[in-house]
């Protein structure tokens, strides 16, 4: 049992667990005085004396406090993303790949708030000033109010925060932020943390909203964004693929508003130019029916988004078949591929499987699992889904097939874009007419001999 008291030596930090006049290991006298634990067991009355912080405040669970005040950036996919607006005194990390946009984003949306009221500031510490005002000039931004900056020392940067006293504050980038008072590079962990650290506690005490955008790596992210995420109130990423100029803000963290919120936008030669179709967008560049190619109604935050899985089954050339995805999880894939040979008895041994989301969205819903197995096998037995139906549900280990959350959601937002049928679980309950024809299933078994006819394994 751990003992109530140790005792230490003020000199070498070496503890023993009795008191005496000189220390064993640094040999001073009059170095070792007692350290008494905080915590406090039923038996451990002695220490509870010892307790020396002052005692705090206590509150109930319900509050006199408002929600927080917000300021829209008229850019309703920012907006979305950030929970409905930006809230004062708020620390937000915006990460994303080098080049993905994200400078491009926020010098668009510090415009957009200035001329919305808000005193900008845009901090560049990758950019001079007149690389900023070049891209200003770009994006048609010149005569909005922000005022910029280029610099690194974040002491100077917050002296000037102190006295300018701005409503929403930029710093572009994190990694190029550095403290006088920590002994490592900038773009360091250490740099990087005691930096964010520095930021946020200012945002909070000033009552600024204050963005830091962060480079992410695609090797480690070590030094990148992920060791400030816990400190900042909100989380967003800005993704898509170098060759498409679609572009997602997504959040995967917000103390303000709904997580997986995410905003569309496309990268256009005058800057991103946000897309209020998202469902149009991402089956855009659909051709005929296809075999391995499925429709997926998804939920992307609060709302639903139509995208195309698309499929690719061959004979692997080598003995280690490959499994390749893009925009979704490899290990639900491996465990769909396995519940469809166990449950339906349809084998991917000796096969090569290339599965990809169209238009460089991510999906992470388990309720794609259904359009994954839908489009697997449609592309091993070379049989088309029909163009006009959209799949979706949750497929579970034993072969069984679970309804979607918002299911309504997802069939109206199928029928508004012309899809006539939808391949879902079957369920309990019916919601009111989409005008979608439900074709429903309760295991997978039955869903691949309806759709695809019997089997055969090979
Ligand atoms: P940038 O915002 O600098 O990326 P990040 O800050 O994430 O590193 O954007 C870089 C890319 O965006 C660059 O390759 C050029 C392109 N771009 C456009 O296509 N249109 C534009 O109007 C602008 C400003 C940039
Ligand atoms: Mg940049």
């Amino acid at each position: 049992m751990a003992k109530d008291t140790t005792f230490t030596c003020t000199a070498c930090n070496a503890s023993f667990t009795k008191w005496s006049g000189r220390c064993d290991a640094c040999e001073a006298w009059n170095t070792i005085e007692e350290v008494k634990p905080l915590s406090s067991g039923p038996k451990s009355k002695k220490s509870m004396g010892g307790l020396r912080g002052k005692q705090i405040d206590l509150t109930d669970l319900a509050s006199e406090e408002k929600e927080p005040p917000r300021t829209l950036s008229g850019v309703g996919e920012l907006d979305r993303t950030l929970g409905g607006g930006l809230v004062k005194a708020s620390a937000i990390l915006v990460g994303g790949d080098p080049g993905i946009g994200k400078s491009t984003l926020l010098l668009q949306a510090a415009a957009r708030f200035a001329r919305n009221g808000l005193k900008v500031l845009y901090i560049s510490g990758e950019e001079s000033a007149s690389q900023v005002q070049m891209r200003a000039r770009r994006l048609g931004l010149t005569e909005s109010p922000v005022k910029l900056a280029s610099e690194t020392n974040l002491r100077d940067i917050l002296t000037t925060l102190e006295a300018e006293k701005p409503d929403f504050v930029i710093i572009d980038s994190i990694q190029t932020m550095w403290l006088d008072t920590v002994e490592a590079a900038p773009g360091s962990v250490s740099q990087v943390r005691s930096a964010a650290h520095e930021l946020t506690t200012f945002a909070k005490r000033n009552g600024i909203a204050i963005v830091m955008v962060g480079h992410v790596t695609k090797d480690g992210q070590i030094a990148g964004p992920r060791v400030v995420e816990h400190m900042v109130d909100t989380v967003l990423y800005f993704e898509g693929e170098r060759g498409h100029q679609f572009r997602i803000l997504r959040a995967v963290k917000n103390r303000f508003g709904p997580a997986d919120e995410i905003g569309v936008f496309e990268m256009t030669g005058k800057g991103l130019a946000e897309v209020k179709n998202p469902s149009a967008l991402f089956l855009s560049e659909r051709g005929d029916p296809a075999p391995g190619s499925v429709v997926f109604s998804g939920i992307e935050g609060s709302r639903p988004v139509l995208c195309e899985f698309q499929a690719l089954v061959s004979p692997s050339p080598t003995p280690q078949a490959r499994r390749t995805v893009v925009g979704w999880d490899g290990s639900r894939l491996a465990m769909i591929l396995a519940v469809l040979e166990s449950r339906a008895g349809i084998p991917f041994t000796g096969l090569d499987v290339y599965l990809n989301v169209a238009g460089g969205l991510r999906v992470s819903e388990p309720a794609a699992d259904l359009a994954v197995a839908a489009a697997l096998v449609s592309a091993r037995e070379d049989s088309a889904i029909p163009k006009e139906c959209v799949v979706f549900g949750e497929i579970s280990l034993s072969g069984a097939l679970r309804p979607a959350p918002q299911t309504e959601n997802r069939l109206k937002e199928a029928s508004k874009l012309g899809f006539t049928s939808a391949i879902t679980p079957v369920r309990a309950k019916r919601g009111g007419d989409s005008g979608v024809d439900l074709r429903e299933f309760s295991d997978l078994h039955s869903f691949i001999e309806q759709i695809f006819g019997a089997q055969s394994p090979q």
